[in-house]
């Protein structure tokens, strides 16, 4: 089930953080919460700052547990419940299924640069020079300087390092891609470079849900807005149009 395109839905999804370090204070971040993203479209999270954007990518990447309320991804040959979806097979579905760029690099120390981008093309086994000349195109298109790519990206700005991240989360052409603020510390050529990529991704049918605060990368690249609010302590969500809640 992974070289579909899938559809993704989300129905009635809660979400609360204990902080148990806070004598269990109950934090209530996301109230039946209920989304649908197809194939070859950008559906584009809006709200404030800490209305749970970033949580609801975490929750759709299993870095965050459901703790009520369904996921699931629809291929041609069957569905995935990602709430009951077993440990051991998160990683291979983010591997194949489903791409993250999250809105700060993971640095890890020693890896060169370009390592780190082609790294997921070698964890589904791909040739090493294939992958390494794709991750240079892209570090390239990115306007990367080529002295940077044989470094570990731990001393490289916040721009640099989000390139690295950027395309280290398009090399493997998922067909879900998750995009927390990939354009926030970039300039306006890198910026373009982004929504030409986010372009070609939904050309070739991937689906992507993504934040961007920059309001012209949004108008760009959203087919839908998804307005996330503070109703009721919680939020009520609903899609429409980009035209209509932009206008
Ligand atoms: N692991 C966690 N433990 C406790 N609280 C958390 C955790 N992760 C997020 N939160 C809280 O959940 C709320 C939503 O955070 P989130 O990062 O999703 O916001 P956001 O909409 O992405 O904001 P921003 O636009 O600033 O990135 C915040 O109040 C945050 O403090
Ligand atoms: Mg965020």
């Amino acid at each position: 089930m992974t070289n579909a395109r899938p559809r993704l839905t989300v129905s009635g999804l809660h979400k609360q953080f204990l902080l148990h370090g806070q004598g269990g204070l109950e934090i209530d971040v996301m109230r039946d919460l209920s989304l649908t993203l197809h194939a070859g479209e950008c559906l584009v999270l809006a709200g404030r700052s800490g209305i749970g954007k970033s949580t609801l990518l975490k929750m759709l990447h299993g870095d965050y547990c459901i703790d009520q309320g369904r996921i699931r991804l629809h291929f041609d040959d069957g569905t995935l419940d990602l709430e009951t979806l077993p440990a051991y097979a998160w990683h291979g579905l983010r591997r194949d299924v489903i791409g993250y760029v999250s809105q700060f690099l993971r640095v890890v120390p020693r890896v060169a640069a370009v390592d780190v981008v082609m790294e997921p093309l070698l964890a589904r086994g791909a040739d090493e020079q294939d992958a390494r000349q794709r991750a240079e195109t892209l570090l390239a298109r990115l306007n990367l300087p080529e002295r940077l790519w044989q470094l570990p990206p731990g001393t490289f700005s916040g721009g640099e390092q989000q390139r690295v991240n950027i395309a280290r989360g398009f090399i493997g052409e998922h067909p879900l891609l998750l995009l927390d603020e990939p354009t926030a510390s970039l300039d306006a050529t890198n910026r373009d470079v982004v929504i030409a990529l986010i372009g070609e991704a939904k050309a070739r049918g991937a689906a992507m849900l993504g934040i961007f605060h920059d309001e012209d990368v949004r108008d760009r690249v959203a087919d839908r807005l998804l307005p996330l609010d503070d109703s009721l302590g919680a939020r009520a969500s609903f899609t429409r149009d980009v035209q209509e809640t932009l206008s």
